[in-house]
């Protein structure tokens, strides 16, 4: 069985490739490289014992995605590929607009002309704007606070309407919240290009001397200790719920929604304390003016993962910021370009 797999190469995707290969399933990769690098494929072989297939390009290529259809018999879809920096769509949105919502759109007109129609998306906690109350449902009110948050909502209701009007399309929208950690095996991580936006990379980037200081983004909201809260969640985690998705799903028509998450909230404070206890360093940091943009409090109630997938994140933040250090350790520099094997 084959899956297409787009922006397989980034982090999440490249950890679902792994899980993906465990369940016995294969992935074909698409991936225009915009924020990854090709030395991923040799650490997926190495991790997994198999090379994924790998089509470099893009998903607003219609005469490549048709290609792809023709060459391979591909059973459906995880559509990862996206821009996904929240600051910066607040400078670009036309780029966030046409990749993220025109490359969809191009990708779903190459699945209707193959045939295809079981879609898995990525999609975020942001749909959930600045939520009122926590913990957040799948059924609690959407909002946008950012180019980037509208891309996903977007994508969200143009694939709730054309399933409506044709049920031959099995959608799944997965709604992540604060994906960190790494492979286990210290090989596969997350590798941002510049300055980390995200918490954690910040945190690991401090710890092996490549950044001075961590800024924390206010220490004055209304929360347990005045930072921000998050539901951190273990990217292998992440990358076995797709897979649950898939099994349970892939194979029913419909529109199915979840959210993947802990169900706990942490504090940036909270996971600062945690990574210390991890790694046994402290991590130099200070107190910073608010980030614009972001909300105070922000966790899921998974337990309709849990319920109808059977699925449900069984890593501990320890195994998460434990996980995410020995990513950086071992790759300092993140993944360097590698010889192809
Ligand atoms: P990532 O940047 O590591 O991976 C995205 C991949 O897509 C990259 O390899 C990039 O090269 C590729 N890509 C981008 N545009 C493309 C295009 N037009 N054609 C082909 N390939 C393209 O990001 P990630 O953290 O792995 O996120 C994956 C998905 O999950 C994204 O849709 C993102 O919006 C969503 N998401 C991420 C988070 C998070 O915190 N990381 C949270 C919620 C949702
Ligand atoms: N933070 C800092 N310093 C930093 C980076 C982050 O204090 O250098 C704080 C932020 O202010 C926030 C928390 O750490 O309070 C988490 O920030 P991240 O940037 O790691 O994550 P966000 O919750 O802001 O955003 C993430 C994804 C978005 C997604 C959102 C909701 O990056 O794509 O979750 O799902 F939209």
């Amino acid at each position: 069985m084959k899956i297409l797999v787009t922006g397989g190469t980034g982090y999440i995707g490249s950890h679902t490739c792994l899980a993906l290969i465990a369940a016995g399933i294969e992935p074909v990769i698409l991936d225009n490289l915009s924020n990854s690098k090709l030395a991923v494929l040799n650490r997926i072989e190495a991790v997994s014992g198999q090379r994924p297939l790998f089509y470099q390009g893009d998903i607003r290529d219609a005469a490549l995605l048709d290609r792809i259809f023709q060459e391979q018999p591909i059973a459906g879809v995880i559509h990862f590929a996206a821009l996904k920096a929240v600051g910066e769509s607040t400078q670009k949105p036309f780029e966030y607009f046409e990749n993220n919502i025109a490359g969809t759109l191009t990708l779903l007109g190459a699945m209707r002309r193959a045939g295809c129609f079981r879609f898995i998306f990525s999609s975020s906690a942001t749909v959930y704007g600045d939520p009122k109350t926590v913990p957040l449902r799948e059924d609690s009110p959407r909002a946008s606070l950012s180019p980037y948050g509208r891309t996903k909502l977007m994508i969200e209701q143009m694939l709730e309407d054309m399933q409506q009007v044709d049920p031959r399309w099995s959608i799944t929208l997965l709604r992540y919240f604060n994906p960190i950690g790494a492979h286990a095996s210290g090989q596969m991580g997350e590798d941002p290009q510049g300055i980390p936006n995200n918490l954690m990379p910040y945190i690991t980037q401090v710890a092996i001397g490549r950044r001075d200081c961590l800024n924390i983004f206010g220490n004055d909201y209304p929360t347990k200790d005045g930072t921000c809260v998050r539901d951190y969640i273990h990217v292998m985690d992440l990358a076995e719920g797709h897979v649950k998705a898939w099994q349970v799903c892939g194979e029913q028509a419909g529109l199915h929604i979840y959210n993947l998450g802990t169900g706990q909230g942490v504090s940036v404070l909270e996971m600062v304390h945690a990574f210390a206890r991890a790694s046994g360093l402290e991590i130099n940091y200070k107190i910073v003016a608010r980030r614009p943009g972001d909300v105070a409090e922000c966790w899921a109630d998974p337990s309709k993962a849990q319920r109808e997938l059977g699925w449900k994140a069984t890593r501990t933040l320890d195994d998460m910021t434990r996980d995410s250090w020995c990513w950086q350790q071992a790759n300092p520099n993140g993944y360097e370009e590698e010889a192809h094997v």
